[in-house]
């Protein structure tokens, strides 16, 4: 595996490759890598023959009180965990190649409906930072497709969204939520949360599940199963931001005849902000 830091290196890559007509799967990350990145790396190898990862933190995606000073960067970690996935690039720019006119005054891609809700809710221009960003490697790195973890839900949402509405030629393919073994969704930011605070993590899960059970079984009190989430939460203590019930396709409000459901979360705990969410097919 390579590893290069500037936008022409990728471009030159990149062009070799999809000149001797390979095609080019493309993982956009932050960094400090688990299992769950290298999930979709895994994921992206039966969509393409040559593979590259972006590590970018992303200056625009975080609000001014949040982690981008202290998100974990571990690139030599990162480095030797892509390798050993079989990466081809790892694409690691500083925030000058990215945003050479500083992030505040850049140009910026907004999908607006589905940036500002849930997470937009909390986390004002969060969405926009991330589409932004997105739009800008899609066009460095010239993907034919690229891979998302369905972890970040509405991210996924608003990306296939920004896609279509800017006929971009990249092809977005999810990858399912990868879990520890008491059901918590692997994220960079478990490392904030102290021994006891990790124990009472799974339960985000576990109330996101009781959730999709009520769902499976035909429930459409939607709001009732909202409050009962929300409250479990708060009764384990974390501090809910949301636990909302929506369409998985356009995460608008459901009815009781939606099929494709998805319960979404986000809770602080200590220093954390952990989300996940479960999808439900009903019959
Ligand atoms: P980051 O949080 O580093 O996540 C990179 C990718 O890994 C995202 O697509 C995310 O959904 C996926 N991911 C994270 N945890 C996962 C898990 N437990 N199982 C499966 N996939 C998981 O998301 C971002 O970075 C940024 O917003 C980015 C898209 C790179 C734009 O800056």
């Amino acid at each position: 595996m390579e590893t290069v830091t500037t936008i022409r290196a990728v471009r030159e890559r990149v062009r070799a490759w999809r000149t001797g007509g390979q095609r080019v799967v493309f993982v956009p990350t932050m960094g400090n890598l688990h299992a769950g990145h290298v999930s979709l790396i895994e994921a992206a190898r039966r969509h393409g023959e040559r593979f590259v990862a972006s590590i970018f933190v992303n200056p625009m995606q975080f609000g001014p009180n949040e982690d981008f000073a202290h998100y974990p960067r571990t690139p030599r970690e990162d480095e030797r965990m892509l390798a050993a996935a079989g990466c081809d690039l790892m694409f690691m720019p500083d925030v000058a190649e990215i945003y050479p006119h500083g992030a505040e005054r850049a140009t910026r891609v907004e999908v607006p409906g589905l940036s500002r809700i849930l997470e937009g809710e909390f986390r004002p221009g969060h969405m926009e930072g991330v589409s932004t960003v997105v739009a800008k490697l899609f066009h460095i790195v010239e993907p034919d497709v690229a891979v998302f973890g369905e972890k970040d839900f509405q991210q996924l949402t608003v990306i296939r969204r920004m896609v279509a509405e800017l006929c971009m030629r990249v092809e977005i393919v999810g990858a399912p939520t990868l879990r520890d073994t008491d059901g918590l969704a692997l994220s960079s930011r478990n490392q904030y949360l102290t021994p006891a605070e990790r124990k009472l993590a799974p339960v985000i899960h576990a109330t996101l599940e009781a959730a999709a059970r009520r769902l499976r079984a035909g429930d459409a009190q939607f709001a009732s199963i909202e409050r009962e989430g929300f409250e479990k939460l708060e009764n384990a203590g974390l501090r809910p931001d949301y636990f909302s019930v929506r369409r998985s396709d356009d995460l608008g409000s459901p009815t009781a005849e939606t099929r494709a459901l998805v319960a979404l979360a986000a809770a602080r705990l200590g220093r954390a902000r952990l989300i996940d969410n479960v999808q439900v097919a009903r019959p």
